[in-house]
C-alpha cells in the first residue's frame, strides 16, 4: 500500500483518435518499469478499450462497482479491479456501454479519492467530452495531458480550451503534440503561435509503431518491451513523467 496520496495523471484531448489510450498504457509500462505502483482507471466509460487491449478478462468494471457501492456499500475495492502485473492494475470500463447512464459522478469522485491512498500514481484515460464525470475527474488530477495532433479542428478547439483554462486560472496541463498521428506537415513554430501556447512535449512521428495491430492482439505494453526502451518517443513520455512526478 502507498505511504503518500498517489499522484492523479489524467489523459485528454479535444478530439477522439489523437492517441490518449496508447499514451496512457505507455506511461504505465514507464512506470511498471521503475516498479511504481500504478493503477490506469478506464473513464472513457462508454467506449473504454483498457481492459481489451490488455487482453485482460476483467469480471468487474467500473459499473459494477458504482453499483455494488450504491446499493452495499463499499466492502472491497480489490474485488473489482483486475491485475496486469505486479506494478499495473486496471479498474475497467462499464462492459456494457448501456449502464454508462446510470453512474451517478458523485460516486466517481469517492472512488478516485478511495484510490489514492492506495497507489503510487493513479493515470486516467478518458474520452474527449467535458461531461460531469470528466470535470469530477479533473478535479481530482494533480496534472492533466492534453494529447493532440496537428489537425486544424484539434487545434482549434485546443485553442478553446487554453481560453476556458485560462478563465478557471488552472495551469495543472501539458500539450502532448502526437506527431505519430498527425497527418499535416506543420511546425511548431506555427502551432505554438496559432495557440498562444508552446507544446510542452513532441511525440515524434518516428513514434509510429507498424506492428501496433500485434502488439495489441498480444495484449501487450510497448513501454514494456525492450526493444522499444531507449527510443526517442520513450524517452520524450519518461522526460514528462519524471517532471509530473518530482
Ligand atoms: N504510436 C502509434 N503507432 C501506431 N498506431 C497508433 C499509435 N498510437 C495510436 N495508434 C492507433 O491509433 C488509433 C487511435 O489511438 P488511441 O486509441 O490511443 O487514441 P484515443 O485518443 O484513445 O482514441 P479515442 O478517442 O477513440 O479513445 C488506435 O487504433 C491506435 O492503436
Ligand atoms: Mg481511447
Amino acid at each position: 500500500m502507498a505511504l503518500k496520496q498517489a499522484k492523479v495523471i489524467t489523459i485528454t484531448s479535444v478530439k477522439g483518435g489523437t492517441g490518449k489510450t496508447t499514451t496512457a498504457l505507455a506511461l504505465a509500462g514507464i512506470l511498471s518499469n521503475k516498479k511504481t505502483k500504478t493503477i490506469i482507471v478506464d473513464m472513457d466509460l462508454h467506449s473504454g478499450v483498457v481492459a481489451a487491449s490488455l487482453n485482460l478478462k476483467a469480471k468487474k468494471d467500473i459499473y459494477t462497482l458504482v453499483n455494488d457501492y450504491m446499493n452495499h456499500g463499499l466492502k472491497d475495492l480489490d474485488e473489482y479491479i483486475t491485475k496486469y502485473n505486479d506494478y499495473i492494475d486496471v479498474l475497467p470500463a462499464p462492459k456494457d456501454p448501456r449502464s454508462v447512464g446510470k453512474i451517478n459522478s458523485h460516486y466517481i469522485d469517492v472512488i478516485l479519492k478511495k484510490l489514492k491512498y492506495r497507489y503510487d500514481v493513479i493515470l486516467i484515460d478518458t474520452n474527449h467530452i467535458i461531461d460531469d464525470i470528466n470535470l469530477i475527474t479533473f478535479d481530482n488530477s494533480d496534472s492533466i495531458i492534453y494529447v493532440i495532433t496537428n489537425d486544424l479542428m484539434n487545434l482549434k478547439n485546443m485553442k478553446t480550451m487554453l481560453a476556458i483554462y485560462k478563465d478557471m486560472n488552472l495551469n495543472n496541463f501539458y500539450l502532448v503534440l502526437n506527431e505519430a498521428l498527425s497527418k499535416d506537415k506543420v511546425d511548431l513554430y506555427t502551432i505554438n503561435s496559432f495557440l498562444e501556447k508552446n507544446i510542452d512535449y513532441v511525440v515524434p512521428s518516428n513514434a509510429f509503431i507498424k506492428n501496433m495491430r500485434k502488439i495489441l492482439m498480444d495484449g501487450k505494453i510497448i513501454t514494456l518491451e525492450k526493444a522499444y526502451q531507449k527510443e526517442k518517443p520513450i524517452l520524450v513520455l519518461s522526460e514528462m513523467l519524471d517532471k509530473i512526478l518530482k
